[in-house]
C-alpha cells in the first residue's frame, strides 16, 4: 500500500495523520512501513532526533548520476518496522519526482508520504502532487473551516478520499466537506487534547493515543 497524506492549508494536522497512520501500521504491517517526509516536520511529530546527512532533496539533486535505490541508504529507524526517508535539505527537483513516484511504488514496505501542503507550481506539478498521483490512495487532510473549504474548491489535485480533521463546536462539518471535495470522507478524526501533549512530548510513535489510534486504523 502506498499513501500520500496532503493538504491546502498548513496546521491542519496532515504531518500527525501521516505520522499516526505510519506508526500504527507498523505495529500490524509484517512488512514494515516507510514514512517519507517531504514536508520536513516529521522528526517534530514522531519526537525523533532531526536526521542528519543527505535526504530526498540531496538525491533529487544528484540527478541520474545517482541510482534511484540510493534511497533505500538515506532511511532511518524510528522503532521497529518503521523507518523514515527524511526530507533533507534545499528544494526537491521536480524534474526527479517521476523517478521518485516509481521507486515508492515499488517498494516492498507500505508507503506513506507526508507531501504537506499541495500548491501546483506554475511551471507544473509539484513532486507532493506527482506522489499524490502515483499513489494507491490520495488523501486530503482538511479540517472543516471556511478557508479550508474555500481552498478546496480548486485543488492541485483530486483525491480519492478526504480525512477530516474536526475541532469541536465548529458549525462546518464533514458533509460540508464531501459536498465540496466530491469526494468521501474515509475517517472523521478529533482534535485531542491527548495528541497535542503526545506530539509536545515527543511520544507519537511510542504513545499514540488509543482513541485517535482506533480513529486513523479507519483509513484503509
Ligand atoms: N488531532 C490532533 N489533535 C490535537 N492536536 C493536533 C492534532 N493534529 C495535529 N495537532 C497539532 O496541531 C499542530 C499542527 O499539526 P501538523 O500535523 O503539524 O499540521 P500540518 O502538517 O497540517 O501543518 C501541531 O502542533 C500538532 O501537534
Ligand atoms: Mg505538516
Amino acid at each position: 500500500m502506498f499513501i500520500t497524506c496532503w493538504s491546502v492549508k498548513g496546521g491542519v494536522g496532515t504531518t500527525v495523520v501521516a505520522a499516526a497512520l505510519a506508526v500504527g501500521r507498523a505495529r500490524t504491517a509484517a512488512s514494515g512501513v516507510l514514512l517519507v517526509d517531504l514536508a520536513g516536520d516529521q522528526p517534530h511529530a514522531l519526537g525523533m532526533a532531526e536526521p542528519v546527512g543527505p535526504g530526498v532533496a540531496e538525491w533529487s539533486s544528484a540527478g541520474s548520476a545517482v541510482p534511484p535505490d540510493a534511497l533505500a541508504r538515506l532511511r532511518t529507524e524510528v522503532s521497529p518496522g518503521l523507518a523514515v526517508l527524511h526530507r533533507g535539505r534545499g528544494p526537491i527537483d521536480p524534474t526527479r519526482a517521476e523517478v521518485l513516484a516509481s521507486v515508492l511504488a515499488r517498494e516492498p514496505v507500505e508507503v506513506i508520504v507526508d507531501a504537506g501542503r499541495l500548491d501546483v507550481a506554475p511551471a507544473g506539478v509539484t513532486v507532493g502532487a506527482a506522489l499524490a498521483g502515483a499513489a494507491d490512495r490520495s488523501l486530503l487532510v482538511i479540517r472543516p473551516c471556511q478557508l479550508g473549504l474555500f481552498r478546496a474548491r480548486h485543488l492541485p489535485v483530486q483525491p480519492d478520499a478526504v480525512v477530516v480533521v474536526r475541532e469541536p463546536a465548529r458549525v462546518l462539518g464533514r458533509g460540508d466537506v464531501e459536498q465540496v471535495v466530491g469526494v468521501r470522507a474515509i475517517a472523521e478524526l478529533a482534535v485531542d487534547p491527548a495528541v497535542a501533549r503526545a506530539v509536545d512530548a515527543g511520544l507519537l510513535a511510542s504513545r499514540l493515543p488509543r482513541s485517535f489510534a482506533a480513529a486513523v486504523e479507519q483509513i484503509r
